[in-house]
């Protein structure tokens, strides 16, 4: 098990080339299963839950092959052929190590009729349901049954019949099911109060470019006519806004002024809001985002939500970077049930942080000062890396298999712009 050694101090400046988002390519993946032809995905993270994901489409007989690029190279280009589908089960095993892989439900479903994966379980910041997903397919037309711990959806013959949908809550992961069985169906299907996540727009992109038929592309109303069969395609996965988002946080804390190069500044414009409010020049031209800091940090009062709003995914990473603002900021988390479990280790690390539910109060600025840390989930142990890039001493920050699923080769990102990382084996 590897661990980061990090000595803070040092003031971040340089250029980070961004990779390609996670949450998009953990839904591009899956759409191979819709056709027979070969789906080829570019600028794909290297990344241990696309390694998983791969090898759960290979457990459905689909071959990928990933086409030359150099080591040195961040993301690589892979060609799923699900010419022929020999299993349409996804085992305990694989789904319990990578809970995304609940997305291979829709389009398998759609593709063979039928689809078994087992309940993915929750995880460190939620017990994650999945029932929205089970109610969408079920709206199409699906009969689902749960058995043994494993969710079996079936279509009736001749496939499914498409129907409507009003998600009572927003979910990116349903959504996303949803339309990967509607672009098949018989009929017309429509969402309402889908999510509008980025991610969403990447995988209604490439559904298209397969052929598929939707209509009000990223916006919360969806109509999706089935067609009866789906080309492949080639499509570039987009770049990582919560990726780009955290190595802002990172610039800003260390009164540092970084390129994000490859960032969609469309895709982060909440982020963006909050960096400026916080006090962070940031300019946008078409080939990234300029993090630049200027001068004392202010305090700020952040909720996440559902896009347009600020990502959940970047509450932790904010909050790290609140603690060196002078005053005392509230971020409330609307999103998840558990997601504050970056704080007690930031609080070793001398960050001044009150959690009452899911509103956190902190007061700043902070003296922080480098420890012994633990991380537990993928954005929580980037906001221990944050914190650690701007606190006195070292900072040893252990289970980073959490990061290694989010964040493609961190440590030599961070050390592209000047910080003290070093990945050592615990
Ligand atoms: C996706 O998770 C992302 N993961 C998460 O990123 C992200 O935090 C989340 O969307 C919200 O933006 C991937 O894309 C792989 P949801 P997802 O369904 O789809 C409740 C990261 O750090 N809900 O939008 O699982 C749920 O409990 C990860 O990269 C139901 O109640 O999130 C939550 O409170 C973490 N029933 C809310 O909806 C359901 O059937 C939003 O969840 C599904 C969800």
């Amino acid at each position: 098990m590897d661990k980061l050694v990090i000595r803070g101090g040092n003031r971040l400046s340089g250029t980070i080339p961004i990779s390609g988002a996670k949450n998009a390519a953990l839904t591009l993946i899956p759409c191979a299963l819709l056709s027979e032809e070969p789906v080829t995905l570019r600028n794909l993270p290297r990344l241990a839950d696309i390694d998983g994901f791969q090898h759960l489409m290979n457990q459905f007989g689909v071959t990928t092959a990933i086409q030359g690029t150099r080591p040195e190279d961040f993301g690589r280009v892979m060609t799923l052929e699900a010419t022929r589908i020999t299993s349409s089960v996804a085992p305990y095993d694989l789904v319990r190590k990578m809970r995304a892989s609940i997305l291979v439900l829709g389009p398998m479903l759609a593709r063979m009729g039928e689809a078994t994966v087992s309940m993915p379980g929750g995880c460190a910041i939620g017990n994650r349901p999945i029932d929205l997903h089970l109610k969408a397919l079920e709206a199409f037309g699906a009969e689902i049954e749960l058995t043994q711990g494993y969710v079996k959806a079936m279509a009736p013959d001749g496939g499914l019949p498409g129907g409507e949908f009003d998600f009572p809550v927003v979910s990116v992961g349903a959504t996303e099911n949803a339309l990967m069985a509607a672009v098949l169906a018989n009929g017309t299907s429509r969402l309402f109060n889908a999510a509008r996540e980025p991610e969403i727009v990447d995988l209604c992109n490439l559904l298209v470019a397969m052929g598929a038929e939707i209509e009000n592309i990223g916006q919360s109303d969806l109509t999706i006519h089935g067609v009866k069969r789906l080309n492949g395609a080639t499509y570039k996965v987009m770049p990582d806004r919560i990726e780009a988002g955290s190595y802002a946080c990172a610039a800003a804390i260390t009164g540092g002024d970084v390129r994000l190069e490859g960032a969609n500044a469309n895709d982060m414009a909440s982020t963006i809001h909050a960096l400026r409010n916080i006090g962070i020049e940031i300019e946008e031209d078409a080939k990234g985002i300029h993090a630049r800091a200027n001068g004392a940090l202010k305090p700020a009062n952040l909720t996440t939500a559902p896009f347009p709003g600020l990502a959940t995914d970047m509450q932790a990473q904010l909050m790290s970077l609140l603690c060196k603002a002078e005053g005392t900021s509230v971020l409330k988390e609307t999103i998840f049930e558990n997601r504050f479990m970056h704080v007690p280790e930031l609080s070793r690390m001398g960050a001044e942080i009150e959690t009452e539910g899911r509103t956190a109060i902190v007061k700043g600025p902070a003296d922080l000062t480098g420890a012994e840390v633990m991380a537990t989930d993928l954005r929580a142990s980037m906001s221990l890396i944050i914190a650690a890039l701007a606190a006195e001493g070292e900072t040893t920050v252990r289970r980073i298999y959490h990061l290694d699923r989010g964040y493609e080769r961190l440590e030599e990102k961070l050390q592209l712009v000047g910080a003290d990382i070093e990945r050592l084996d615990d």
